[in-house]
């Protein structure tokens, strides 16, 4: 029987294949320290499952707005406008499930087949995905490894921009890298936007994971407000990945064809789960901020765990919940030279489960380096400190 073309150029997230593998590491009896995937071990807090409780208690069970709850969407343009010093009308939000569709459905929504779209490179894997599945041109844009932190090479970037180029995928908080912009960064890819025409889908998913410092967001820049849409999401933030919800935020015009999208694909998101959010926003905090307590913790034992693995090199971000280190020392003293070897011999020897590079996106051809990702948000600290002393007891028997 024959099967649809299209589907050969849907790629896939991964790692949960890397979760796959640890999960039979585990079943063999063998102990795994979880790195691998961005999900959190950490519960939602209680007011907004009580919340979604209620909801369902009062019937709120059915469909609903396409593009959302008023009373969400209310809550979700007065909350982001005030952060991003910017003014956003319940029009200018379409609810989700979840942050992910965001990706397809902007796309969907500015883009010919042809276009060509940049994207971050390593970076989260739907992109480079949904950029080919809709028939669009996936052009990958790089970072350099600085004394600062991983830095987007700008040169690069504007290099690659054409009159073919339609969109460009921005991640602030950025996954793998856990990378920020800086403010001159920032500026300068706004500028590069406005004088190319492009759309920006700014994806906001860790905005709100921050230990220090401040997150801004490109849309708060003059002239970016009605070229922006931000993918915004509930998972990170309030622990709520498996409840599926999220938003586009942009124009009116674009967000309307979303919400057209909406009404094709899923009719609307889960209503009681669309009441949640609204307590998830506009209620008590305590629960969101201290998981963000909690995760720093994390990061802090993590950076120090890796800082004891002989030839880890590792920049300490101050927000997402992520850490890329540099591994090639520590490879070539356990005698490899392919990272996904490394990885799964790691994990027999050691427990440690992890992703690497090659997990986010197609490798650019002149690439330097092997680099690891440890995600912190779903493993404990007595576990991070254990799993990491394993890895640098494994590393240092060789
Ligand atoms: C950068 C980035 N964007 C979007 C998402 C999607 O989030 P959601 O679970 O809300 O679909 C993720 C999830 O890991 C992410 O890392």
């Amino acid at each position: 029987m024959k099967l649809a073309d299209r589907l050969n150029r849907l790629g896939t997230e991964t790692a949960f294949a890397v979760a796959a593998t640890a999960a039979d590491w585990v079943s063999k009896g063998n102990e795994v320290f979880p790195f691998h995937l961005g999900d959190l071990n950490l519960a939602t807090p209680e007011n907004i499952s009580n919340a979604m409780q209620q909801a369902v208690a009062q019937g709120k069970t059915g469909y609903c707005p396409n593009a959302g709850i008023a009373p969400l969407r209310m809550a979700l343009a007065q909350s982001l406008g005030q952060q991003r010093n910017v003014i956003f009308a319940p029009e200018n939000i379409a609810v989700q499930p979840g942050g992910k569709p965001v990706i397809g459905k902007f796309l969907r929504s500015v883009m010919n087949p042809g276009d060509e779209v940049l994207y971050p490179n390593p970076g989260f894997p739907i992109y480079e995905s949904q950029i080919e599945f809709n028939d669009g041109v996936a052009v990958p844009y790089r970072y350099l490894d600085t004394e600062n932190g991983f830095q987007i090479d700008l040169d690069y970037l504007t290099s690659k921009i054409n009159t073919n180029t339609r969109a460009l995928i921005l991640n602030d908080q950025q996954n793998p890298l856990a990378a920020e912009m800086t403010d001159d960064e920032r500026q300068a890819l706004a500028d590069l936007a406005i004088k190319h025409n492009l759309w920006v889908l700014s994806d906001e998913a860790y905005f709100d994971i921050r230990y220090a410092g401040e997150s801004k967001s490109i849309v708060s820049l003059p002239g970016m407000l009605e070229r922006t849409v931000i993918l915004y999401t509930f998972s990170k933030k309030f622990a709520m990945t498996g409840w599926r919800l999220g938003a586009a935020i942009g124009p009116v015009e674009l967000v309307d064809r979303i919400s057209k999208l909406n009404t094709n694909e899923e009719s609307c998101t889960a209503q009681f789960v669309q009441w949640a959010g609204v307590e998830a926003i506009t209620g008590d905090q305590s629960g969101a901020n201290e998981l963000v307590r909690v995760l720093k913790t994390r990061r802090d034992a993590t950076i120090a765990g890796i800082n004891n693995v002989p030839g880890m090199r590792v920049h300490t971000p101050n927000s997402a919940f992520y850490v890329f280190p540099e591994v090639s020392q520590t490879m070539a003293r356990t005698g490899h030279d392919d990272v996904a070897k490394f990885a799964s011999d790691a994990l027999h020897n050691s427990g440690m489960s992890f992703c690497t590079r090659n997990h986010f996106g197609r490798p650019l051809s002149d690439e330097r380096g092997n680099y690891i990702r440890l995600a912190y948000s779903g493993i404990n600290n007595p576990q991070i400190e254990k799993g990491l002393s394993r890895l640098a007891d494994w590393v240092n028997s060789k």
